[in-house]
């Protein structure tokens, strides 16, 4: 990408990565030629002790307590559709919420297709945010599972997580929450938020690889893996082994991949998680305050930024999302996603659906205020 070019999807992947990033990946693929625990050689070893050390990384990072039951899952998609397709059971009741992105919604549908769940959708209240209350009072004798998305990827709405997982500890339902928008832009602790199942991706704001993700499932959940082959662990068995996390992780893991989340989680201790989140907080400020000044533009969600993550959608009265996406690409080379960013229900909810979805601005920490400067003029421009 040139780099003058203005990047503002941070909610798909994040860019650029820290150059430790990069550098990891690259080292990986020079010097370890190896798949991780299916050696004894030394650079087998040493990718082994490089997944070893990023489990604790990032269990530390979410709080947990067991570096064990950190999964290396494909993407945040994967780690989902492991958590849900694992968990439920014929007759069960699921939770869910309108902020939820396809990779919860479709999962869940299929199981309602299929005669397996029922579900119920919790959908935010006019001030733009879903309330604990709400999704109480949505649970059923027949709930088991109530699954949540920590910030919303189309308003940057914060969700009650630490209220809605107090709550459905109490009931004995457990708590998948999807993390993908809120790790590494707000804190995320599985102790505080009683979760039970905690989803993300690597690629995201953590500021790691694409084709990273991690899904960590506290000790007692139990969950039926999705797919199954070698783990280099008891190869004799006809089985696959139970001991976490070889249950979850058949085949070649994606080195190269988590060697670089490896290295951005390492960045994240050395920058402070603080002084990020802080810096997500002003972004969130920055960004709501430019599209608040652009003539007759609707930001839907919270109408306060301290509520929000640094993602905000926009509708241009008259507009297609998709035109204005491609002018302000073509016309100043700011990268932005139009349309309904895999989250249909937040659409239809503040009816932005019908008029195609909306226009989605998200900063990321590389972004300085002089390219939200540059953001501003580039919208003036395109929506004149
Ligand atoms: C809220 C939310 N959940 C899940 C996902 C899926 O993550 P991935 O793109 O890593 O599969 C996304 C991706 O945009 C998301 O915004």
């Amino acid at each position: 990408m040139n780099p003058v070019s203005l990047y503002f999807d941070n909610a798909a992947t994040s860019h650029p990565k820290p150059e430790e990033v990069l550098d990891a990946v690259v080292h990986y693929h020079r010097e370890l030629p190896a798949s991780a625990g299916r050696g004894g050689y030394r650079e087998a070893v040493e990718a082994g002790r490089m997944l070893g050390e990023l489990r604790a990384s990032l269990a530390r990072f979410v709080g947990a307590a067991s570096p064990e039951r950190v999964i290396f899952t494909l993407n945040g998609t994967d780690a989902l559709n492991l958590a849900i397709k694992g968990f439920v059971r014929a007759g069960d009741h699921v939770v869910t919420t309108a902020y939820d992105h396809n990779s919860v919604l479709r999962p869940l549908h299929r199981l309602e297709a299929d005669g397996v769940v029922t579900t119920t959708c919790v959908p935010p209240r006019d001030d733009g945010m879903i309330h604990a209350d709400d999704v109480v009072a949505a649970f059923r004798p027949t709930t088991r599972l109530v699954v949540m998305s920590h910030a919303s990827n189309v308003t940057g709405a914060i969700a009650p997580a630490e209220a809605v997982g107090r709550a459905a500890r109490a009931r004995g339902i457990r708590f998948l929450l999807d993390a993908a928008q809120s790790v590494g832009r707000i804190p995320v602790d599985v102790e505080a938020c009683a979760v039970d199942l905690l989803a993300f991706p690597g690629h995201k704001a953590l500021m790691g690889p694409q084709g990273t993700g991690v899904l960590w499932i506290r000790d007692g959940v139990d969950l039926r893996p999705l797919r199954e082959g070698g783990t280099g662990s008891r190869s004799d068995q006809p089985y696959q082994p139970e001991e976490l996390p070889d249950r979850f992780e058949p085949g070649a893991h994606n080195g190269p991949g988590l060697a670089g989340l490896l290295a951005a989680v390492r960045w994240f201790e050395r920058a402070g998680q603080d002084r990020v989140f802080a810096r997500h907080r002003v972004l969130s400020e920055r960004l709501f305050a430019v599209l608040a000044g652009i003539p007759g533009a609707v930001v839907p969600g919270p109408a306060s930024s301290a509520s929000r993550i640094p993602i905000h959608a926009a509708v241009f009265p008259g507009r297609d999302p998709l035109e204005v996406a491609v002018a302000l690409d073509r016309r100043h080379d700011v990268k932005v996603r139009g349309g309904f960013h895999c989250a249909p229900l937040a659409h239809r909810r503040f009816d932005t659906a019908s008029a195609g979805g909306a226009v989605r601005f998200a900063p990321g920490w590389f972004t300085t205020d002089e390219d939200l400067a540059r953001l501003d003029a580039a919208l003036r421009d395109v929506i004149g």
